[in-house]
């Protein structure tokens, strides 16, 4: 059994840790925010829903104490500022990259053989901030985006042709931002292509949505959402608590996979009790292959400003 700790406890984190909570693949939840109180009280309110939800999970909650998540066997970061409506996820850089910094330093101190999980905005870049910080081996570090874009592109395919999301397997590349690539040509529904389910213009309206997915959500909510992207992150946990080999669009390490080196961009990638355990590298077709790598242009360039702000932060 495992232990993992959960830094940064507003929506995303208190979504995350419940969903775990709930599943009990873990004995130990550590919850922890720098505002005092709030994480002990997160701990609280869930340790009397397993009263009623019949959970065995011990879920803490902790001041800005990292004694207390000491030799996690994972931890997730979602600290940072949110996104308000107008910004983008780069907007947050500068001001989350010092976050990062602090809290990936002290969870190197105290759990220095953890798996990170990095989950604040600007994804990718926050990933590369996390690898900076921690220099922990590339498998070991690594950020939730692409099963939570999935997860949006599979509900409006669902919505628009009524099947369940269940039968539905999908791709998506890229970074956690505008410029992500859903792949429809890896796209299935009960093993039969998406093109032979929809034209066209529908597939492009459905890909032009999945893309703007975080954007439609903030708009109507004033700030970022949090079940789908909690729940993502369970999934993940589980895959590697339980030594799984899923296979998941996760923000991983690149070292020469897709020509492409020291970058985190969501790739497909086997995901088990090593962590990031394999990079899968596929056929790109030209389409997909532009869109790839100006993506990969965007998270650079953002990668590159990070780089001349480390020393600052
Ligand atoms: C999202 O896509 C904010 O990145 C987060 O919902």
């Amino acid at each position: 059994m495992s232990k993992v700790s959960i830094i940064g406890v507003g929506a995303v984190g208190t979504s995350c840790a419940y969903c775990l909570a709930q599943k009990g693949l873990v004995n130990e939840i550590v919850l922890l925010d720098i505002k005092p109180g709030i994480a002990e009280g997160r701990a609280l309110d869930m340790r009397q829903a397993a009263a009623i939800q019949r959970f065995d999970t011990n879920v803490v909650g902790v001041t800005d104490d990292y004694t207390v998540t000491a030799h996690s066997d994972i931890v997730v970061v979602t600290s940072g500022m949110s996104r308000k409506p107008g910004m983008t996820r780069n907007d947050l850089i500068r001001t989350n990259a010092a976050i990062v910094k602090s809290v990936v330093s002290q969870v190197a101190q105290y759990s220095p053989e953890a798996i990170i999980l990095m989950v604040s905005n600007p994804l990718d870049v926050l990933c590369y901030c996390a690898h900076l910080v921690s220099k922990f081996p590339k498998n070991r570090v690594m950020g939730m985006s692409g099963l939570l874009d999935i997860a949006r592109y599979k509900s409006f395919i669902s919505e628009k042709l009524h099947v369940s999301t269940k039968d539905i397997h999908a791709l998506i590349l890229g970074g956690h931002g505008n410029t992500m690539v859903p792949m429809p040509r890896y796209t299935t529904i009960g093993g039969i292509p998406l093109r032979q389910w929809m034209e066209k213009a529908e597939i492009d309206e459905v890909i032009d949505r999945t893309r703007m997915g975080g954007d439609e959500l903030i708009n109507l909510l004033g700030t970022s959402a949090w079940h789908a992207a909690g729940a993502a992150i369970c999934e993940m946990i589980e895959a590697i608590v339980c030594d799984q080999k899923r296979v998941f669009p996760v923000c991983s390490y690149l070292t020469g996979e897709y020509g492409l080196n020291d970058i985190f961009i969501g790739v497909p990638t086997v995901l088990g009790a090593g962590g990031v355990e394999r990079v899968i590298e596929l056929e790109l077709d030209q389409e997909d292959s532009i869109r790839f790598y100006e993506s990969e242009k965007v998270v650079k360039q953002n990668v590159e400003l990070l780089k001349a702000m480390m020393a600052q932060l």
